[in-house]
């Protein structure tokens, strides 16, 4: 199964030799799989989600993609699903769905740095290779999301865009790729088995289970498993706020002010801090101001390596590796489980 959501995987170029003169989310996604030789013969289903460029996401387009998981991952007959994204914010839907995932059948996200209509495209081959690993982790009946770029594995909570404009774009942070495709071919490795098995996939489970009954913020890892019901909820407000030389909270104060009278009120922030967390003193005076007033803080860290250290005395959780927003779905997605416990 093979779910669409845009990016610029489906995006077309009226000059295809003006690289950067496109638009995202123009192609479907049965247009993507029939562009691709190698999976001509493969029993394939499309289902167009959404058609977006990623920049837009939204919590309606991921409650879509939620129900859809949830409608074909049910079906005996669906081994796993490859879902078709925009690079700009795939770290965010991925890791939302392997939080919310039960883990027992393989979801691969892959994406493209270069439009369907460009020389260069690598959308076909990415393509390719997500369904190569579907077939490959649904034969050794393993489960749970990564993500597939130029011939990298990465686990779902890893994975991260960190170069703008090449092709070889995202990275994990400090964690390595699960598996090197180009090195270690997928039909035939079976290391490539145990890295899969290392992180984000793992032996399939008998069906969907509880949440785990973790607390939140220690519950980031692989396959949360807190089910797709999470995204027919509303969100709760949750903004990012950087640390910055000036940082004095203003921008804190001001969302204090709109909160009183917004229809949905602020409930949390996550601040993208300096080095390990740390922020400037003007900004933690605000938000001391905002945890006066029902806001949740969580500390991410603006750096792009080494993430955010625990220190003594820190006034609010830190998030260990994941990106700024990362944490924002992480955040969203614990309010949301306080909420329903109340
Ligand atoms: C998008 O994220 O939809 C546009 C950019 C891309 O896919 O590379």
């Amino acid at each position: 199964m093979i779910l669409g959501t845009g990016g610029t995987i489906a995006g077309t170029a009226q000059d295809p030799s003006r690289q950067w003169d496109y638009r995202a989310a123009q192609l479907s996604v049965s247009q993507l799989v029939e562009a691709v030789p190698a999976l001509r013969g493969v029993p394939l289903e499309t289902v167009q989600v959404a058609q977006v460029d990623s920049k837009d996401m939204s919590w309606s387009v991921w409650r879509a993609l939620g129900r859809a998981l949830h409608e074909h991952l049910e079906r005996d007959e669906v081994a796993g699903v490859v879902i078709t994204h925009g690079t700009d914010t795939l770290e965010e839907t991925a890791y939302l769905l392997q939080a919310l995932h039960d883990g027992a059948k393989p979801v691969v996200l892959t994406a493209a740095m270069f439009p369907a209509t460009s020389p260069q495209a690598d959308g076909p081959t990415n393509l390719r290779d997500a369904v190569r690993v579907v077939q490959e982790a649904s034969r050794r009946c393993l489960g749970g999301v990564v993500a597939v770029m130029h011939g990298r594995v990465w686990s779902a909570s890893a994975v991260r865009k960190s170069h703008s404009n090449a092709p070889d774009a995202f990275d994990g942070g400090d964690a390595p790729p699960l598996v090197n495709l180009r090195r270690e071919p997928v039909e035939s490795d079976e290391d490539v088995v145990k890295a899969l098995a290392k992180l984000g996939f793992r032996a399939q489970r008998a069906g969907p289970a509880e949440p785990a009954e973790e607390s939140w913020p220690s519950a980031w890892h692989p396959c949360g498993r807190w089910g797709w019901g999470y995204l027919e909820a509303d969100p709760p407000r949750v903004e990012i706020v950087c640390s910055h030389a000036d940082a004095d909270g203003w921008i804190v104060r001001a969302m204090l002010a709109h909160a009183q009278t917004s229809a949905r009120p602020l409930r949390g922030i996550v601040v993208a801090g300096t080095g390990h967390g740390t922020m400037h003193a003007g900004l933690t005076e605000a938000l001391r101001e905002a945890v006066r007033q029902g806001v949740t803080v969580w500390r991410s860290s603006r750096v792009a390596r080494g993430g955010v250290l625990p220190r003594e005395g820190d006034e609010w959780p830190g998030v260990p590796y994941l990106t700024a927003a990362q944490a924002r779905v992480a955040l969203t997605l614990s309010l949301l489980g306080a909420s329903r416990k109340e």
